[in-house]
C-alpha cells in the first residue's frame, strides 16, 4: 500500500452543527459598548445592520448551533475540504515532524471565507433583506460574499480598499462576475469616505475606512444589512466546520496534532481550525494553538487588550480586543487580508487567558516559506496563509533539532492565484521587509477611546 497523502470525507460527513466556545469561557466576554454613550449594548442595538438570528448567535450560550439544511446544500459544493499529509515538504525540511494541512482553497472563492458568507447571506435572506454591504481588503472576503449573495438572490455592494482595488483587478472582476458592485474605498458614496478623501485625497484606504463606509451604507438603507467577514463571534462560529472536519480526518490518519496553526487577520480561519480543539485543551490536552500575524500589523503580539472601535470613523460599537488603535494604517504588505488593527474579541480573550499563543513574522521569510511549499506540495498558497506555513517551518525545525517527532496541523486558508503579482515582486527582489512600525503604532494608540 502506498503511504496515504489525502484524507477525504464524504458529503454526509460535513458537520451538521457549529461549535460555540462562548459558554466555555471562565468569565463571559466583555459586552460591546455603544460608541456614543459607552454603555454596554445587547443584540437590539445592532439590529439596524444585522438580522436577529445572527445576533442571537453572537451572544449564544448554547454549546452547538445547528447548521440550516440550505446552508449545508451550498457547503456541499466544496465541503468537506481535503486534509493532506505534506510528505514532500517533510522530506524537504528533513524533519521528523508529521505535517498535515487542511486546504480551504478548494471553495469557489478560493478561501475559507464562504463558510460564513453563505451562512450570513442565508440568515439575511430569511430576514427579508434585499442587499448586503461589506468591505474587503485583498478581495477574498468580498468575493466570498458576492458568491453567497448570488446563491441566495441578494444584491451585494463591496467597498474594496483602494490599494487592493488597483493591485488586484481580477478579484474585482470575479466579484462583478458573481453580480456584485465594487467601489474603491475611500469612495465618494459615503460621509465616511468623503471625510477621509477631504483630509487625505491620496489615501490608499484601509480595512478600518472600508468598514466605516459599508456600515454607513447599511445603516442608511432600510433594505440593506452589513456583513463582516471576520472578528465577530458568529463569524468564528461558522468557521468551526474546518476544525471539526480536520478532527475526523486526523482520526482517519490515526494521528492527533501536538500543535495547531493558523494565520491571523481578524481571527476567522484560525478560529475555524483551532476552536474545535479548545474543549480538549480546557480538559487538559497539551495541544498548542498558535495564531500567526504579520510583524507589520502585530495586533496580538504588540497590541493592547482594551476597548476600541472596529473602524476608523468610530461608527461601530467598541469591542474589547487586542488592538493597534483604530487609526492605525498598516504598511502595504502583500498579505492584504492580515492588515486589520483589531482582533476577534473571543480569540483576544483566549490569548489573554493563555489558551492560545501568538507569533509574528515579516513578509520575506513568509514568502520564502510559501515558495518552498509551492515547490514541494504544488499548491500556491495565499500570502495570508503563508504566515502559517512560516510557523510550520519553525515547528518542523524545532522537531529536527530535538530529534523528536511532533504532529503539526495547519489551516491552508486559501490559494494565491490572484496574488501572483506579489510572488513576482518576491521572486524579483522587489519585496521589502517592514520594520515593526513602532512609531505608527504609538501614534494610533494615543487615539484609543
Ligand atoms: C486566504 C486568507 N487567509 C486568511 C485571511 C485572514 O482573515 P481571518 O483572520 O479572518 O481568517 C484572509 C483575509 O482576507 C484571507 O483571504
Amino acid at each position: 500500500m502506498p503511504e496515504r497523502t489525502k484524507f477525504l470525507l464524504s458529503d454526509d460527513q460535513i458537520p451538521t452543527a457549529w461549535v460555540n466556545v462562548l459558554p466555555l469561557l471562565k468569565e463571559p466576554l466583555d459586552p460591546p459598548l455603544d460608541p456614543a454613550t459607552r454603555k454596554p449594548i445587547g443584540p437590539e442595538a445592532l439590529a439596524q445592520i444585522f438580522p436577529m438570528s445572527l445576533l442571537e448567535q453572537e451572544f449564544s450560550p448554547l454549546p452547538e448551533i445547528d447548521i440550516p439544511g440550505e446552508v449545508l446544500d451550498i457547503y456541499r459544493l466544496w465541503r468537506p475540504t481535503p486534509l493532506y499529509r505534506a510528505r514532500r515538504l517533510e522530506k524537504a525540511l528533513d524533519t521528523p515532524a508529521r505535517i498535515y494541512y487542511k486546504y480551504e482553497g478548494v471553495s469557489p472563492a478560493g478561501s475559507h471565507k464562504p463558510n460564513t458568507a453563505v451562512a450570513q447571506a442565508y440568515y439575511n435572506k430569511q430576514a427579508g433583506i434585499k442587499r448586503l454591504s461589506t468591505e474587503t481588503g485583498a478581495g477574498q472576503w468580498g468575493s466570498a460574499l458576492a458568491l453567497a449573495c448570488r446563491m441566495f438572490g441578494l444584491e451585494c455592494t463591496v467597498y474594496m480598499v483602494k490599494v487592493s482595488h488597483e493591485q488586484k483587478p481580477y478579484r474585482r472582476m470575479l466579484m462583478n462576475t458573481w453580480g456584485a458592485e465594487v467601489f474603491a474605498s475611500p469612495s465618494t458614496r459615503t460621509e465616511a469616505g468623503r471625510a477621509v478623501l477631504a483630509a487625505h485625497p491620496d489615501s490608499p484606504g484601509s480595512l478600518g475606512i472600508a468598514i466605516s463606509e459599508a456600515v454607513e451604507d447599511a445603516a442608511t438603507h432600510a433594505d440593506t444589512n452589513y456583513a463582516l467577514g471576520s472578528v465577530l463571534n458568529h463569524v468564528m462560529l461558522h468557521q468551526t466546520v474546518i476544525g471539526q472536519e480536520a478532527k475526523q480526518q486526523m482520526a482517519l490518519a490515526g494521528d492527533s496534532p501536538d500543535v495547531v496553526i493558523g494565520c491571523f487577520g481578524g481571527g476567522s480561519n484560525f478560529a475555524g481550525i483551532a476552536l474545535p480543539y479548545v474543549p480538549d485543551k480546557l480538559n487538559g490536552s497539551a495541544v498548542r494553538l498558535v495564531a500567526v500575524e504579520p510583524a507589520a500589523c502585530p495586533s496580538l503580539t504588540r497590541g493592547k487588550y482594551t476597548y476600541d472601535f472596529g473602524d476608523t470613523a468610530k461608527l461601530t460599537p467598541l469591542l474589547k480586543m487586542y488592538t493597534l488603535g483604530h487609526d492605525f494604517v498598516p504598511p502595504g504588505i502583500h498579505a492584504g487580508g492580515l492588515r486589520y488593527h483589531g482582533a476577534s474579541p473571543l480569540l483576544s480573550r483566549l490569548l489573554k487567558d493563555g489558551v492560545i499563543e501568538a507569533r509574528a513574522y515579516t513578509q520575506l521569510p513568509v514568502f520564502e516559506a510559501a515558495v518552498k511549499f509551492a515547490q514541494t506540495e504544488g499548491i500556491l498558497p495565499a500570502p495570508e496563509s503563508s504566515h502559517a506555513i512560516r510557523a510550520v517551518f519553525e515547528e518542523a525545525e524545532a522537531a529536527r533539532q530535538e530529534g523528536k517527532p511532533r504532529a503539526i496541523l495547519f489551516c491552508l486558508s486559501g490559494h494565491g492565484h490572484f496574488d501572483l503579482a506579489s510572488y513576482d515582486a518576491y521572486l524579483n527582489g522587489r519585496l521589502q521587509d517592514f520594520e515593526h512600525p513602532g512609531a505608527a503604532i504609538a501614534e494610533a494608540m494615543e487615539a484609543l477611546p
